[in-house]
């Protein structure tokens, strides 16, 4: 019963696991939540390593073979050191994905001007993971970083709609497109923008893109799977899934339709 552990400091990977159940619905997928210590956005790079590792230990521990870091700060700061210092000590047939390369595989061809905007938390700006990233797949690429570090904790107590929410939205849209107004690809680089992609859009010119990670992640994990037969053979497929949160399961239950779409059952899990 090998399964897929998709990994989120809370809410946002939800909107990641639904484009992973749209696109491979076969297979079996474990959700876990850190609710209990989001956002990771303004932790340090230690604290959000030792709170990933955690993570992915326990979604071990649950059978899967296959973890996905569907945070892009738990990505940008984290996984490379999963990647190289834990995982050979832990297995040698498990892995661990995260979402900042699929999404920097293919950024740039969304562009015409060679221009794009990230807009992603404190800790995915100073980690300069897609800098590092976009640097290998488009070398000639301008890339302009935005951190929001409210918005996080705005999407999470569902203040975004508000006045005040909306103002804090279009000031972190204004600061990046001051950046360069030659901009016309933005792409959502944390998994709880996706929830504001509407309100995001109505503040930028229309000639500018906005792309979220969801259908990129899912795209790019079918292609893993096709390249890495042993992976896909061992993976099992009766099409459930599971959800877990470190915090209450009945604010995640109440909480999650609106990342995932439908109604979901939580269970609580102690990660410490
Ligand atoms: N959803 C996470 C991301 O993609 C971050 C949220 C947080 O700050 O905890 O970066």
């Amino acid at each position: 019963m090998a399964k897929i552990g998709v990994f989120d400091s809370g809410y946002g990977g939800l909107t990641v696991l639904k484009e992973l159940r749209n696109k491979l619905p076969e297979y079996d997928y474990i959700y876990l939540g850190d609710n209990a210590r989001t956002p990771y956005g303004n932790r340090s790079f230690e604290t959000v390593y030792q709170f990933t590792l955690q993570a992915v230990k326990k979604l071990f521990e649950m059978d899967c073979e296959l973890v996905i870091l569907a945070c892009n700060t738990a990505s940008a700061k984290a996984l490379r050191q999963i990647q190289q210092k834990d995982l050979p000590l832990i297995s040698d047939t498990k892995r661990v994905l995260g979402v900042i390369r699929p999404s920097a595989e293919i950024l740039g061809e969304f562009s015409k001007t060679k221009h794009v905007g990230i807009l992603a938390t404190e800790g995915t700006v100073a980690s300069e993971s897609y800098l590092i990233e976009l640097n290998k797949f488009f070398p000639e690429l301008m890339v302009f970083q935005e951190a929001c570090p409210i918005w996080v904790p705005l999407i999470e107590n569902n203040l975004h709609s508000s006045e005040a929410g909306k103002q804090l939205i279009e000031m972190h849209l204004k600061q990046l497109l001051e950046k360069s107004d030659k901009i016309d690809c933005i792409l959502l680089g944390c998994t709880h923008y996706p929830l504001i992609q509407e309100t995001i859009s109505s503040f930028l010119p229309s000639n500018v893109a906005v792309l979220s990670q969801g259908e990129i992640v899912a795209n790019s994990l079918k292609d893993y799977l096709e390249r890495h037969e042993q992976m896909k053979k061992v993976l099992s497929k009766k099409g459930s899934i599971l959800f877990y949160t470190t915090d209450d399961p009945q604010s995640f239950e109440n909480k999650a339709t609106v990342f995932y779409g439908e109604g979901v059952v939580c269970e609580q899990m102690r990660l410490a």
